[in-house]
């Protein structure tokens, strides 16, 4: 299990790498993480840290995608290489992995867990397929099997699970595709594993901020996505 901790990581990489969103490179003391955890970074400008899924880990190089949204995304993408960074980090729980065929889904920014998912799937051999959408051209990232311009990637799923065979299904993404992929799973009989978002004051499990509810064996729960999630299971998942 890793023990969360506080880090000073070093940016040995940062670039714009498609509209209003920067790749970052951060090396680390941090030991290891698992797809579907985040980091929260210390942004001097902003009062609360800001939460960042991991989109690859390895030899202790952090990578994370950002999308600019406000001051601390804008702070982040004024950083230059050399520059250090404070985070907490690994955060919350992750994908579970299973030996299936797997349907990855990243809707905008919410491609960032699943290129970790991918990778460390590939490691394990174990077959996948991961589809993305954006909403233009510009804001497209790089690195999936298919891309969708545009329109829903969720107009796209059915032929994907139909046609390889696809025994679980994992996704990150805005609610309505998250939501769109538990029905699909719930009508192909497959589990999903979903990765929510939701503002994040403190990132630990204090604030109690970041609640949802699940259905667990007949009762209603309340579970916080950043230390009881991100990941949860689509079935478990009450939708408002
Ligand atoms: C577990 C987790 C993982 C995340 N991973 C990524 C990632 O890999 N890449 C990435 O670009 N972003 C990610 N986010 C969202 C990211 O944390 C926010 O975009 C960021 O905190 C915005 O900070 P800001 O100061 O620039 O903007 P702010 O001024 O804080 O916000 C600007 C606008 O974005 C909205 N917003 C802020 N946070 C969220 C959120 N979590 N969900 C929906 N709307 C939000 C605000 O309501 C506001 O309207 C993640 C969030 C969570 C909870
Ligand atoms: S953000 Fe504070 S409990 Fe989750």
């Amino acid at each position: 299990m890793n023990t969360k901790a506080n880090f000073k990581g070093e940016i040995i990489y940062i670039e714009k790498i498609a509209k209003d969103t920067c790749k970052m490179d951060i090396s680390s003391p941090l030991k290891q993480a698992n797809a579907g955890q985040f980091i929260s970074i210390y942004c001097p400008n902003t009062t609360l840290r800001r939460p960042f899924s991991i989109a690859n880990f390895e030899n202790h190089i952090i990578t994370i995608l950002f999308k600019l949204k406000g001051e601390g995304t804008k702070y982040l993408s004024n950083l230059k290489k050399g520059d250090y960074i404070d985070f907490l980090a690994p955060l919350g729980n992750g994908f579970t992995i299973e030996n299936k065929k797997s349907l990855l889904v990243g809707a905008g920014i919410g491609i960032a867990p699943m290129i970790f998912l991918k990778n460390t799937l590939n490691k394990k051999n174990i077959e996948n397929y991961l589809i993305t959408g954006f909403k233009s051209n510009e804001e497209n990232i790089k690195g999936s099997d298919e891309t969708i311009i545009g329109g829903s990637v969720l107009y796209h799923l059915d032929k994907i699970i139909k046609n390889k065979n696809i025994e679980i299904i994992y996704s990150c993404g805005p609610m309505p595709v998250l939501k769109g992929i538990t029905e699909l799973s719930k009508k192909y009989n497959i589990p999903s594993q979903i990765a929510m978002e939701k503002v994040m004051a403190c990132s630990i499990g204090v604030c109690r901020g970041c609640i949802i509810k699940l259905m667990k064996n007949g009762k209603v729960i309340n579970a916080s996505v950043c230390k009881d999630g991100p990941v949860f299971k689509g079935s478990d998942i009450i939708w408002d």
